[in-house]
């Protein structure tokens, strides 16, 4: 069972109040009572004492007078309700013992009849002092009525009742004071890291509590604000490796690239070379049909040289395309040529790597893929990582497969589509497939299984986060030690 903090201040509260309320109510009254007639009695007792000693004196003397004055000394009190001098005499009884007899020998005041052996009750205090003569051996029995007494125990009862009620009263609005200033800061901290942890990093509690509460949520907020420097400090560090990821991958890429240019230049070279040739034939060639010949020869070089020069012409377009076009902006952009020109970008710059890699390449654009609105610069980025990816595993795969490598023939594959408004770009590789058990891992950054050098980890983290910043999605299907496609789908 759950008990909240609010209510465990309130219970334990209560019961403190409570405590204190029964102490107030039972206790602390019959206490003062007791003290009450505690000293009532001794009052009592002492008066009777006083008259006792002013009768023996004034019976000494032989001074009648005297006994009544003596009496007198209590008549005017307002509590008392009779003095009578006693004479006591030691008789024998029936039996033949002894026993004390008492009689009234005066009493006042004088219609009151007193019975000698009256005793103490609830409304009467009754308190015996004696006093021995030659003459008499008596007892002075005084009386004195409650009434006070009681309407004090009353008064006090009252009180108890009133003040046990204030003290519960105010113990109950402490409660409710106390458990509303702990729990409301308490619940903020909770909300607040609840929030925190949901990513928000702009979160502060303010308490004027000035206590530890004031000290927690300190505490908190300057956690918050570390956590968010340090957050800060993390995304600039990811920034500066990708941006030197980018650039390693470039730098990569444009040897590669130079490398792959190289060759359609020699084709232009050799061939225009070759063709300078055939005009110093064309010109001392003797017969119509020689000089024909020639001619298509000729025809057939330019053809190849602009063969060749166009395809030099798309290298550089492509390298292009990723290194000077620094246009953050969503332009209108041809995917499938996009895709074409990033499959082969990432295949030179695997072959610059990999001298004689060798790897079937599939293509597959239907012209119907509409134009997308995309930042090219990201889009074909995440095109390139997954290309790269894509030929790494199937490279991996071919060199583990040496001894029998007729048996696998790498292949990548790279295709468009367009339904319901989506476009969809799948990128296949016949390399060793994804394991269950990193699946889940391998969009989180800086997560690779490549040696150090060879891997940042960064690829598919990035990937990932610029194909959702343009609304789409990134999926994944993966066979072990068969096939992985990514699919990525944008909306058109
Ligand atoms: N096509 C693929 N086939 C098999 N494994 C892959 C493929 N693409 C990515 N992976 C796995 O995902 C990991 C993370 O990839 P990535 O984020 O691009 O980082 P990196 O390529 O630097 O390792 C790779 O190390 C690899 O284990
Ligand atoms: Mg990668």
């Amino acid at each position: 069972m759950r008990v909240t903090l609010k209510t465990r201040i309130w219970v334990t509260i209560l019961i403190i109040v409570l405590l204190f309320s029964f102490f107030i109510l039972f206790y602390f009254p019959a206490q003062q009572e007791k003290y009450l007639l505690k000293d009532f009695n001794k009052e009592v007792q002492n008066l009777a004492g006083t008259v006792a000693l002013g009768v023996k004196i004034a019976l000494t003397e032989q001074n009648f007078e005297g006994v009544q004055t003596a009496m007198d000394f209590v008549k005017d009190d307002p509590h008392m309700k009779f003095v009578s001098m006693l004479q006591v005499d030691t008789v024998r009884d029936e039996k033949g013992g002894l026993k004390i007899e008492r009689t009234v020998f005066k009493t006042y005041p004088e219609n009151v009849k007193v019975n000698p052996n009256i005793t103490t009750s609830d409304s009467i205090i009754v308190k015996l002092a004696p006093f021995q003569t030659k003459v008499l051996n008596g007892e002075i029995l005084l009386g004195f009525s409650t009434v006070d007494i009681q309407k004090s125990k009353q008064q006090i009862r009252l009180t108890s009742i009133v003040v046990s009620a204030i003290v519960f009263l105010i113990g109950i609005i402490l409660g409710f004071w106390l458990a509303k200033r702990i729990s409301v800061p308490l619940l903020a901290l909770r909300d607040a890291a609840l929030l925190v942890g949901e990513g928000d990093r702009n979160q502060h509690v303010y308490t004027k509590t000035r206590d530890e509460i004031d000290d927690l949520s300190k505490a908190f907020n300057k956690m918050v604000s570390d956590l968010k420097l340090a957050e800060e400090k993390i995304l600039a560090a990811q920034n500066q490796l990708i941006h030197s990821e980018k650039m390693a991958s470039l730098g990569q890429m444009t040897a590669g690239i130079a490398h792959e240019i190289q060759n359609p230049l020699n084709f232009v070279n050799n061939f225009s070379q070759l063709s300078k040739e055939l005009i110093g034939e064309f010109n001392s060639a003797d017969n119509e049909e020689e000089k024909l010949e020639i001619l298509s020869d000729i025809k057939s070089n330019l053809e190849k040289i602009n063969h060749h020069g166009k395809r030099a012409d798309s290298i550089v377009k492509g390298m292009l395309m990723h290194s000077r076009n620094n246009i953050e902006e969503k332009q209108l952009t041809d995917l499938n040529a996009l895709c074409d020109e990033t499959m082969n970008l990432s295949f030179h710059s695997m072959r610059s790597t990999v001298p004689n890699f060798n790897c079937e390449i599939e293509k597959n654009f239907p012209t119907d893929v509409p134009k997308a609105n995309i930042i090219l610069q990201d889009i074909s980025r995440v095109i390139l990582n997954l290309l790269n990816n894509a030929f790494y595993i199937v490279h991996e795969k071919s060199e583990g497969n040496k001894d029998d490598i007729k048996n696998f023939t790498p292949k990548v594959s790279i295709s468009t589509s367009y339904k319901n408004g989506f476009i969809r770009i799948s990128i296949r590789d016949n390399g060793n497939g994804i394991p269950d058990s990193i699946k889940e891992k391998i969009f989180e950054p800086f997560f690779t299984t490549k040696p150090t050098g060879e891997g940042t980890g960064l690829g598919l983290s990035i990937s990932y986060d610029i194909v959702k910043a343009h609304n789409g999605t990134m999926k994944l299907e993966t066979k072990s030690g068969e096939f992985t496609v990514f699919i990525i789908t944008l909306p058109a």
